[in-house]
């Protein structure tokens, strides 16, 4: 949600501006702007529109300096257009920001700079911080530091910002409070970022900020301090993934990539923590709370959107497998609803950015509650990451489509190692179907790569559905979740409308929908009630409903009964998600390409979303 780039060294800052902003635009692509300073003077443009449409504007403008910062917005306060984007200059020219973020009393602000004889051109709350910030400056007489301290003391809500004063060129001052900022650190050079991938490219050697830390950045001096003014030490982590891993690799777009990585990412996500003999699993990261995670008497798991399918598939497997139970819960509801939470409760936050401003708010809650609280994130270092008590990362390596695929299964093989383990910890499963699972379980990224080479027949389906205008998600028990999650990604990129429901839930109410015009896209692997969900096809086929239906190889009742199948290969039911996701993933992928959307940007969607 927004990116921030920035850098003061000795190179042309311009590029590597626009570079970053190329690679950030995952998280916010309705606008950009970039601002650079050449020593005399600030240079300020901004664009509605892709980071292309910025880099055009500047093709002819001969812009040189060492020092700048970026911004590719996903709109908040005040539609996407030239005037909102980021950088903002306060009034007197004083300074320039960009911002990630909210500042939720900017009403008050706003009104009080009024008074104060402040105007403002755009709806932002960014250009009330800008504007505070030169009010403080000017009122107290101080340096740009002392007037980004005051008037982040004034501020509620949650930001990364990257300040530039025009009296003290030779400097950036960097600030967070919720929103992640990265500051990468090269040879008499700084790059700061909303997240590592712009950096990757120039060095490998970051600091992530803290909450209430800023950042005071020259050529050759990196200061860090609290908003007190506390001097701290700067820890200087590496960055674990490499430039391939955020580029296409010559796929045409990295959803794509994304879904074909999901064997490798398993398989990391596996790694160190099963051993080849199927005989153990160990989760490292959770190890210093194991014994709160055994005596606990309940689990609750927070997470959004897709992490919220992925929770819900670990309540299936924790309870079947280790016999816990489990509550899974929308983290923006969580905070809100004044929810139970005993200091005998694991709650378990389910992030790929561990960004997600709802489901950190839901760790804070349950931190404040004294609850242990895990974390299940993709993003090293991420707000969630180093918030939780203990966690499991899954390696699936960086994530940049916006529609989530690979976190996904990276997710479910962490839910399903967890549950596998503690089911031995409690006795809970015999050991030899606890081998056996893990057995299967090591196979899983052959599986999916069997799944994936039926690539072409599903755009040939996509092809054919591709006009549709609802699409009906069904599935029963562990691919309940799947069946939510695979019309997640319909809707979020191809812009049909689709739902999912529990496949026998569909009697009470969605049946009505059923006509010609409907496809039904089944979860109908072999499992415990295949049977009851073939009599949930056959009330869709009597309506004359269209059916998909997603079947275990070999099957030869379903294929009598439906329009089309896709066969997956033979998995037991608590593994079924893993295999059973990537064909509606691939569904989803080429109905977007087909339509003729943008798949790794869709309209009005970011990859993390920080705001509430
Ligand atoms: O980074 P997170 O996993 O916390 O993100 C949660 C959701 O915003 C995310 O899964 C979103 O629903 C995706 N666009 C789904 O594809």
């Amino acid at each position: 949600m927004c990116g921030i780039v920035g850098y003061i060294g000795h190179r042309d800052a311009l590029p590597i501006l626009l570079n970053g902003l190329k690679r950030l635009e995952y998280r916010g692509y309705d606008s950009a702007g970039v601002a650079v300073h050449d020593g005399q003077n600030l240079h300020v443009f901004k664009k509605k529109g892709k980071v292309k449409d910025l880099e055009n504007e500047l093709k002819d403008k001969k812009i040189k300096g060492n020092i700048g910062i970026g911004h590719t917005r996903w709109a908040t306060h005040g539609e996407p257009n030239d005037v909102n984007a980021h950088p903002h200059v306060s009034q007197n020219g004083l300074f320039v920001i960009i911002h990630n973020g909210i500042i939720e009393n900017y009403k008050q602000l706003r009104n009080f700079l009024k008074d104060k004889g402040y105007q403002f051109k755009s709806e932002t709350d960014t250009e009330v911080l800008v504007n505070l910030i030169e009010y403080m400056y000017l009122e107290s007489e101080t340096d740009a530091e002392m007037a980004v301290r005051l008037a982040l003391s004034e501020v509620i809500g949650a930001y990364a910002i990257v300040v530039l004063a025009i009296n003290e060129p030779e400097k950036l001052i960097a600030a967070r409070k919720s929103s992640p900022l990265v500051i990468g650190i090269g040879k008499g050079e700084f790059f700061l970022a909303s997240d590592a991938t712009p950096i990757v490219e120039y060095t490998d050697q970051v600091v992530y900020l803290d909450n209430n830390n800023m950042a005071i950045l020259k050529e050759d001096e990196f200061i860090l301090k609290n908003l007190a003014n506390e001097r701290l030490n700067p820890i200087i982590q590496k960055i674990e993934f490499d430039l391939v891993s955020i580029e296409k690799n010559g796929y045409d777009h990295f959803m794509l990539k994304e879904i074909f990585e999901q064997p490798v990412a398993i398989q990391d996500t596996m790694r160190g923590r099963v051993t080849s003999d199927a005989s153990m699993i160990r989760l490292g990261g959770i190890t210093s709370v194991l014994k709160k995670i055994l005596a606990a008497k309940r689990f609750v798991i927070v997470g959004c959107g897709t992490s919220w399918h992925a929770g819900l598939v670990g309540e299936y497997l924790l309870e079947n497998l280790a016999r816990i139970p489990v509550e899974v819960e929308y983290g923006s509801e969580f905070r809100y609803r004044n929810p139970i939470i005993n200091s005998d409760d694991i709650v378990i936050a389910i992030s790929q950015s561990g960004e997600t401003a709802d489901t950190l708010a839901a760790v804070e809650l349950a931190k404040k509650n004294n609850a242990t609280v895990l974390g299940i994130c993709n993003v090293v270092g991420s707000s969630i990451a180093r918030e939780t008590d203990a966690g499991v990362y899954t390696h699936a390596g960086p994530e940049i489509g916006v529609a989530s695929t690979k976190a996904f299964t990276a997710q479910v093989t962490v839910l399903t190692m967890l549950s596998l383990m503690l089911s031995q910890e409690k006795g809970t499963l015999p050991y030899s179907s606890f081998k056996a699972l893990v057995n299967e379980l090591q196979q899983i990224p052959d599986k999916i790569s069997k799944v994936l080479e039926q690539n072409d027949y599903i755009k040939e389906l996509a092809y054919l559905y591709k006009d549709a205008r609802n699409f009906l998600y069904l599935g029963r028990g562990y691919l309940y979740p799947v069946a939510l999650e695979g019309a997640l990604k319909l809707k979020e990129i191809s812009y049909i409308h689709a739902e999912g429901y529990p496949a026998a839930e569909m009697k009470h109410g969605p049946i009505a929908l059923i006509d010609e015009n409907m496809p039904v896209v089944f979860l109908a692997t072999k499992d415990q009630i295949y049977d009851k969900v073939l009599s949930n096809i056959e009330e869709v086929k009597s309506r004359g409903g269209r059916v998909i239906a997603i079947v275990t190889e070999g099957d030869d009742t379903v294929i009598r009964m439906v329009d089309h199948v896709i066969e997956v290969p033979p998995v037991s039911e608590a593994l079924a998600p893993l295999v059973t996701v990537v064909p509606l993933q691939l569904l989803a992928y080429y109905a977007a390409v087909l339509r003729g959307n943008n798949v790794d940007q869709p309209r009005n969607l970011a990859k993390s979303v920080t705001v509430e």
